[in-house]
């Protein structure tokens, strides 16, 4: 076994190497702070690098009638009133910076002949604001943000795990780790601790993040550090994952398809969409999108591999080939398919959390003194239903705020807090793991968290189903009691996959219990047996497990948004 443990030093530590860690680091380093980012997967790789069809700002490139205050009454109407309205209004006035920022950095947009950048329509935005590279948007985005992390030399150390944010009196001193390739620990020190390590939307079967990613790490560091979480029932599928082959199931079609003038129909050839939402069709909202699809294919009007059609095959070669690259590629590499020829398959897959770590709108400052959370680990913007291409400007966003916050509070620590107990609790805790030689197996746990999920808390959920996952989630629990972790010559994935399911296994009750108690429809929410929205209930579920869930109260919109709220139809909404 492996027992040697380095020790680090740092300003500010990043937990996540995807575009808001990125973002916060290039901002803590260009202050002249030192910063350390650490992520399980390699820089490149990062779950951003999969984000596909846009990044959203006012730019009125296209249509300059847009404006920030359309683009966050928008969010804040297609997020069901549930989203922190100072949240929504930094992010919408901060927008174009973020555009700025990434074109200062050198990311490359594609742009109208003039030399505009171009935007196109994504669901449910009232104007063309999605700025785009292909459906590539994510990964170039990524390329971008880690080449000017470089060029100022922030360290950044790929295939670190995370176990523990390390804290002493409720206040942030670090973390445990340790390298997934050989087993090396690292006790890294830190005054300010940035946690940018994703969502939870793994914990379902069909799913567009990769088997080790998105699993509830950022839920169950911040909770175990003391911080809360909020909306965790609030879960975005998107309409279109692709179906086959299963191991690849819930692969991302962009919702650029749609944008760029991609049409659904069931397996009666029906344009379903004309049914659910007859003015915006397949450009209404993700859960919009998503509940028609699913109600398409539970009513036995799906196709037989259990799926609705997305054709693009009438669109331009050239157009889909300069616009939807990689819904081409991804196509022809996984299905042998060609869309320029053939209609997809597709079905909802769980995308994006939409709740998060509890957070201040200002700072993005948790419960715990020093701690930060940012993009997916957090929450606010989105409400209950987020509109495609807003997670990344948050990103870039609240990046930029985050490093500053967070360089402000680090200037300030005269002393810097440490706890033996704390670290030797972070290390037993690894040593207790490794040391484990039960019967049961860590990834066949998963994999029974994820059908737990897929069949309880899904697309449409009820108080029996929610009930019986929570109980099935206890009993995963307990039989994580005889796990057995086997590192072995091809490094320490395992023990990841231990810690994996720690955060899968929190996250899944965080979220069935906000569930339970979301006795309404509302966006991703759907209730079979509380089919109407319920106004008592425009509030936030704030949830950890000392508290269980507590109600927090949403403060009004200002006038300045509100004003610019559109007429929409509620048909979509068959329960509503
Ligand atoms: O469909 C997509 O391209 C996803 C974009 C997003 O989730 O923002």
């Amino acid at each position: 076994m492996n027992n040697i443990e380095r020790r680090l030093s740092t300003n500010v530590l990043v937990i996540g190497t995807g575009g808001s860690g990125l973002r916060a680091a290039i901002e803590l380093a260009e202050e002249g702070f030192d910063v350390v980012a650490v992520g399980k997967r390699s820089r490149l790789d990062a779950h951003t690098s999969l984000a596909a069809g846009g990044i959203n700002a006012a730019l009125g490139t296209m249509d300059p009638q847009d404006s920030w205050q359309q683009h966050a009454a928008d969010t804040i109407q297609e997020g069901y009133h549930l989203a922190h309205p100072q949240t929504v209004e930094i992010v919408a006035r901060g927008a174009e910076q973020g555009i700025r920022d990434l074109e200062r950095y050198g990311m490359t947009f594609a742009r109208e002949d003039d030399g505009r950048i171009s935007q196109r329509f994504f669901g449910a935005h009232s104007w063309r604001r999605t700025a785009f590279a292909g459906d590539y948007t994510g990964l170039e985005i990524q390329r971008t943000l880690v080449a000017r992390a470089e060029q100022l030399d922030v360290s950044i150390l790929d295939g670190l795990y995370v176990t523990r944010i390390l804290v002493e009196d409720n206040v942030v001193f670090g973390a445990y780790a340790f390298d997934v390739s050989d087993g090396t620990r690292y006790v890294i020190q830190a005054d300010a601790v940035v946690l940018a390590a994703g969502g939870h939307n793994r914990i379902w079967r069909r799913s567009s993040s990769r088997r080790d990613e998105n699993t509830g790490d950022s839920f169950r560091l911040a909770v175990d550090a003391g911080a809360r979480l909020r909306d965790a029932e609030l879960v975005q599928f998107h309409p279109s994952g692709i179906i086959e082959p299963e191991s690849a199931a819930g692969t991302l079609i962009s919702e650029a398809a749609r944008g760029e003038g991609g049409i659904l129909r069931n397996a009666l050839g029906e344009r379903f969409m004309e049914r659910y939402d007859p003015e915006r069709r397949e450009l209404s909202t993700r859960d919009r999108v998503a509940f028609a699809a699913y109600t398409e294919i539970k009513e036995g009007r799906g196709t037989a591999a259990g799926g609705v059609w997305l054709d693009i095959s009438h669109l331009p070669r050239e157009l889909i080939m300069s616009r939807l690259p990689r819904v081409y590629q991804t196509m022809l590499e996984l299905q042998m398919l060609d869309v320029t020829r053939e209609a997809m398959q597709v079905a909802p897959t769980a995308h994006y959390s939409m709740g998060g770590v509890w957070v201040r709108p200002t700072d993005h400052g948790t419960d715990v003194e020093g701690l930060y959370a940012v993009g997916e680990a957090a929450s606010g913007l989105h409400g209950a239903n987020r509109l495609g291409g807003n997670s990344l400007i948050e990103l870039l966003v609240y990046g930029r705020i985050v490093g500053q916050a967070a360089a402000q509070y680090t200037a300030g620590v005269t002393t810097s807090r440490r706890s033996q107990g704390a670290t030797d609790r972070a290390r037993a805790e690894v040593d207790a793991l490794l040391a484990a030689h039960g019967p049961e197996n860590v990834r066949a746990l998963q994999r029974a968290v994820r059908d737990t999920m897929t069949d309880h808390a899904g697309v449409v959920r009820d108080e029996a189903g929610l009930t019986t996952g929570l109980a099935q989630i206890e009993h995963i629990v307990e039989r994580t009691g005889d796990v057995g972790i086997h590192p072995d010559i091809a490094g320490f994935q395992d023990l990841a996959h231990a810690f994996d399911l720690k955060g899968s296994l929190l996250a899944a009750r965080a979220t069935l219990e906000s569930a339970l108690e979301r006795r309404e429809s509302r966006g991703c929410h759907n209730r079979s047996d509380h089919p109407d929205r319920d106004e008592n209930l425009q509030v936030n579920l704030v949830w950890s497990p000392a508290t269980g869930v507590v109600r927090e109260a949403i403060p009004p919109v200002p006038e300045e948004i509100s004003q610019h709220y559109r007429e929409v139809s509620t048909v979509g909404k068959l329960v509503e």
